[in-house]
């Protein structure tokens, strides 16, 4: 049986899709047969790994609109040793059509039944919202990682996101787990960046993967090739960063424990006040009129 982890972060351009590519094709390289779905209209994964979102037949939208079955898009025999169900701009409309249709949160849980059994990982890729395509993705998925920089506001998304998987935890997915917070960028003659990470550690302890992504220059440039980095660079730093996150992702397949988010911290993470509030253990997800996940939320009387 497969393993699905979602690559989940709200925040925009912290390596959630260099994160999906990179972690796809090292798992492959260590002989794990691995599908990577793109759930992200701006169809990224679908360019870095080698594929131009103009040229597709069926994508990912068509899956979330029930057209055709997840099969059907999935593209075998690229350079980057992974399957991929690729993506293009046509989504942000199935996301919005979405909002109208029953089982709008359990589509591609649904649609990934099928071929479950034909991969040992299946990696979802999604988009920088807590939207429609992601709470897809958190419905669908066993777990979660969460690349994220270390900097400032990178606390601030976190504490949302832990919210929203808290949410979807206890209405429509209470195996959800989070497999593991990554560090991406990182840059150790940082001050910042060293403090956060220490911040992490402290508070989040296993949870953050010991494997951390340096900033590498390599890493930025594979994607305009349309390869990862291990087939760009093998022996550059951000290909052996990604190899070894792949060794402690498929450690978690023997020893996985239970990797459940604490509460998030009160003193040192700033947390706005509607973050304050609390998710009601039957509700069920709605989209606010911003196309924003929110749940019905019930306010913490002090
Ligand atoms: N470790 C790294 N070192 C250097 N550049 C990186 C690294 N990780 C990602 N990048 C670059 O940073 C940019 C953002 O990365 P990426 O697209 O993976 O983020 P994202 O979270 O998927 O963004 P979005 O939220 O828009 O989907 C890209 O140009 C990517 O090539
Ligand atoms: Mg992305």
């Amino acid at each position: 049986m497969s393993r699905i982890i979602a690559i989940t972060n709200q925040k925009g351009g912290v390596g959630k899709t260099t994160t999906a590519i990179n972690l796809a094709a090292s798992l492959a390289s260590l002989e794990r047969k691995v599908l990577l779905i793109d759930l992200d209209p701006q169809g990224n994964a679908t360019m870095g790994s080698g594929l131009d979102k103009a040229e597709l037949l069926y994508s990912t939208c068509d899956v979330m609109l029930d057209q055709v079955a997840l099969t059907d898009t999935i593209i075998s025999g690229l350079p980057c040793a992974y399957d991929l169900a690729p993506t293009n701009a046509d989504l942000t409309a199935a996301e919005v059509e979405l909002t109208t249709l029953t089982d709008r949160e359990c589509r591609l849980r649904n649609a990934i039944q099928n071929i479950r059994d034909q991969y040992d990982y299946i990696l979802i890729d999604t988009p920088p919202s807590l939207n429609m395509l992601t709470l897809n993705a958190l419905v669908a998925a066993e777990a979660v990682i969460v690349p994220m920089q270390c900097e400032y506001f990178a606390l601030e998304g976190l504490s949302a996101l832990m919210t929203t998987i808290e949410g979807v935890r206890s209405t429509l997915n209470p195996s959800l787990k989070i497999d593991g917070l990554l560090r991406t960028m990182f840059d150790g003659r940082n001050n910042l960046a060293n403090d956060v990470s220490a911040q992490l550690d402290e508070h989040f302890g296993r949870l953050v993967y010991r494997a951390y992504i340096p900033r590498n220059v390599r890493l930025a440039e594979a994607p305009s090739y349309g390869l990862p980095v291990m087939h760009y660079d093998k022996g550059s730093r951000g290909a052996r960063a990604y190899l070894a996150l792949a060794q402690e992702v498929l450690a978690q397949e023997f020893h996985r424990p239970e990797r459940i988010p604490p509460t998030a911290p009160e003193k040192s993470f700033p947390v706005e006040p509607s973050l304050e509030e609390t998710i009601e253990p039957d509700a069920s997800p709605k989209i606010a009129n911003d196309g924003v996940l929110v749940f019905q939320l019930k306010q913490n009387k002090k």
